[in-house]
């Protein structure tokens, strides 16, 4: 059975879907293993690298997936590709299906059988296979650094002759898998940290990693997460609430770290054009939601703007930023999952139906879009722009209101897709 890993192509993304060691294990359970030339090199993995491992390498895209049965992707394929992909094969990769819109029908349309890594069940045994905790973790990391790359002062205390530098205070908004490795790696890094969630269970979580916790712990905070583990968008009274004591908490702080996301939903605004105006001259926020329509009012995607004095940072892609590790564990990811679905005597593809990680995660099948909401989506989804699809979705250009009191607005996207 041949399995390909062509080189992605969408803009930002340097990762790769497949590390020599997946190659190795690959290669074990008898398939043959296709790496188009350079897939690697964003990720700083050699060609000859894969070939050591067992890999042949294809001159080519279209020498790549000719007649693979199996096709691994970092980002879902673009038309072009789609069109070098045979019918029946097997496309796994990361969908961001909520925002796949046409991408959705024309995968249907040509009749592959795909998989978003990004809809595993959030369940014991799919673990290893959660590709938003890997790549969550390592954006959590790094918006942490990226936030100190662009502030002027120090993190932790120093006592010098020549006087004392105070610690850094940061806020991380989002308590989930990037916020708790934000909180741990300002922590390590010597700041004063605080987070605010809306999950309940996120409390303990943060206060064992050494933060303060700061949230509206009212009625409808108690009930605030799904049976899945995400949060629920909250109501406007509450979000008013949040507002106010978000309102409070920011001007104390010099870095503001934003991860919040609720799947399939627009990205909670929880920081206004007014809050980011009460910070000092010099603060940096980071938001790793800016692809999903941005925790922060003023933040751009794809950049680093300056707004009443403080740095607002909105890279697209943040894992991405981090290729070689963010493909190790993707890779790992994509492995865990594809031995679910090879059988180990014939290595032949051997899909169980009735498994809930494959019904969990299938999009299309047979012709159709399988999953009831997606279904939805696509069903009302306008035809593609040929090209546009290539293209991230664009936020809608900020309005700041300095003057204007803090209120929290939800506008454009959903849960990002960089993870
Ligand atoms: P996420 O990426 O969907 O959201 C990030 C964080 O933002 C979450 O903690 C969420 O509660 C928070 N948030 C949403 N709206 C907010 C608002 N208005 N204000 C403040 N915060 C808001 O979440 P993520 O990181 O993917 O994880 C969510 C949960 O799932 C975590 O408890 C995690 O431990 C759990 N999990 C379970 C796994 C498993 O059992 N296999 C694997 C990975 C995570």
């Amino acid at each position: 059975m041949k399995i390909a890993i062509p080189k992605e192509r969408r803009p930002h993304e340097s990762r790769v879907a497949a590390s020599p060691e997946t190659v190795k294990k690959l290669t074990a359970l008898g398939c043959k293993v296709v790496v188009e030339k350079g897939a690697g090199a964003g990720a700083a993995i050699t060609d000859s690298a894969y070939r050591d491992a067992g890999a042949s390498i294809a001159d080519d895209q279209k020498a790549a997936l000719t007649e693979a049965e199996i096709v691994l992707k970092v980002q879902r394929p673009e038309a072009k590709e789609l069109a070098l992909i045979g019918k029946g094969a097997v496309v796994v990769s990361i969908m961001d299906p909520y925002r796949a819109g046409a991408d959705l029908a024309a995968l249907a349309g040509a009749g592959v059988t795909s998989f978003a890594m990004d809809l595993m069940p959030r369940i014991t045994r799919a673990q290893t296979m959660d590709v938003l905790s890997s790549q969550s973790n390592l954006a959590g990391y790094k918006a942490v650094l990226d936030a100190a790359a662009e502030f002027g002062s120090a993190f932790p205390m120093m006592m010098t002759a020549a006087g004392t530098v105070p610690p850094a205070r940061v806020l991380v908004m989002g308590a989930g898998v990037a916020g708790l490795q934000a909180i741990a790696t300002a922590r390590r890094l010597g700041a004063i940290v605080s987070a605010t969630d809306v999950r309940p269970a996120a409390k303990e979580q943060v206060e064992s990693l050494g933060a303060s916790f700061v949230a509206v712990e009212d009625e409808e905070f108690k009930e605030a997460e799904t049976a899945g583990g995400y949060a629920k968008e909250m109501s406007d009274a509450y979000k008013e609430k949040q507002a106010q004591l978000i309102a409070e908490t920011i001007p104390k702080q010099n870095i503001v770290i934003t991860t919040a996301l609720i799947p399939g939903r627009p990205a909670p605004r929880l920081v206004s054009a007014y809050m980011v105006a009460s910070m000092k001259p010099g603060s940096v926020i980071v938001d790793l939601a800016v692809e999903a329509g941005g925790n922060c009012e003023l933040s751009e995607p794809g950049k680093v703007v300056t707004k009443h004095d403080v740095k607002v940072i909105g890279h697209y892609n943040v894992p991405s930023r981090l290729a070689s590790d963010a493909s190790q564990l993707y890779a790992r990811n994509l492995f865990n999952f594809l031995e679910l679905m090879i059988d180990k005597e014939s290595g032949a593809l051997a899909i169980d139906w009735d498994d809930e990680i494959i019904k969990g995660t299938c999009v299309t099948h047979n012709g159709e879009v399988v999953n009831p909401d997606l279904a939805k989506l696509s069903a009302a989804a306008p035809a593609p722009a040929p090209e546009a699809a290539a293209e991230p979705t664009p936020k809608p250009k900020a309005k700041p209101k300095p003057k204007s009191k803090a209120k929290p607005k939800s506008k454009t996207g959903a849960k990002g897709g960089g993870a």
